[in-house]
């Protein structure tokens, strides 16, 4: 009875809290060794109406985005975003300890009007389905950014591309960092040079002898 009693007053605290913040809320569900990609939209944080979009001029947003209770991101998730006028991305691989669910809060910063919005992403992690992927290799993409790979059309035209070398359908994106977090090079904005991006990607059977 008191245990019950206790929980109904959790709860009734719980609502309460959120009914305060009014923060949006989405639910993901990163799956563990397979890349998660989340972009943070600048439509999504404005409150405007659709319409205005068109015929206005773009609005400068950044993002700070950190796990509930904590400063920073889990370990195995980073943000990036390559100028207020893109969006940002949340990405990265969830390992094994990470199953369960943790809650990101992003608050996007307007630029302009210095208005702040904030979202909660609850990340619901669990396994994937299918079989295990122990074939793997790495790629080393020198002529991209790890923005423009982020986005799931260019990554999925790298997986078509690989398919010459193995099956499509198999092939699963299991890892894409940037070459700067390797420490590859000094991350100097040198005009038209990329930093590079590692793809990694995970296959049930092995990639056919050439
Ligand atoms: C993905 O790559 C990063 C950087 O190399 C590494 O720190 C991380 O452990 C990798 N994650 C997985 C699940 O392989
Ligand atoms: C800032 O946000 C509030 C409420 O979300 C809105 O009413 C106001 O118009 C916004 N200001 C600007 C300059 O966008």
């Amino acid at each position: 009875m008191a245990a019950a009693l206790i929980w109904i007053s959790l709860l009734v605290g719980l609502l309460e809290g959120l009914g305060g913040t009014e923060a949006q809320q989405t639910t993901l569900h990163p799956l563990v060794g397979r890349v998660f990609v989340h972009t943070l939209d600048h439509e999504s944080f404005l409150q405007r109406p659709e319409h205005v979009f068109s015929v206005s001029a773009p609005i400068p947003i950044t993002y700070h985005a950190h796990l509930q209770g904590h400063p920073d991101l889990p370990r195995w998730l980073r943000y990036t975003q390559r100028s207020p006028y893109q969006p940002g991305f949340l990405y990265g691989t969830a390992t094994p300890e990470d199953r369960g669910h943790q809650i990101i809060e992003v608050t996007a910063y307007n630029r302009d009007s210095f208005n702040t919005t904030q979202q909660m992403l609850v990340l619901l992690i669990g396994d994937p389905e299918g079989p295990l992927l122990p074939y793997q290799a790495e790629f080393l993409v020198r002529s991209h950014d790890v923005e423009e790979v982020l986005p799931s059309t260019p990554a999925s035209r790298f997986l078509t591309a690989l398919g010459g070398l193995w099956e499509p359908a198999e092939l699963q994106l299991v890892n894409i960092t940037s070459a700067l977090d390797r420490g590859g090079r000094v991350p100097l904005p040198i005009e038209g040079r990329k930093e590079g991006v590692y793809i990694k990607v995970g296959s049930a059977s092995p990639s056919p002898p050439a």
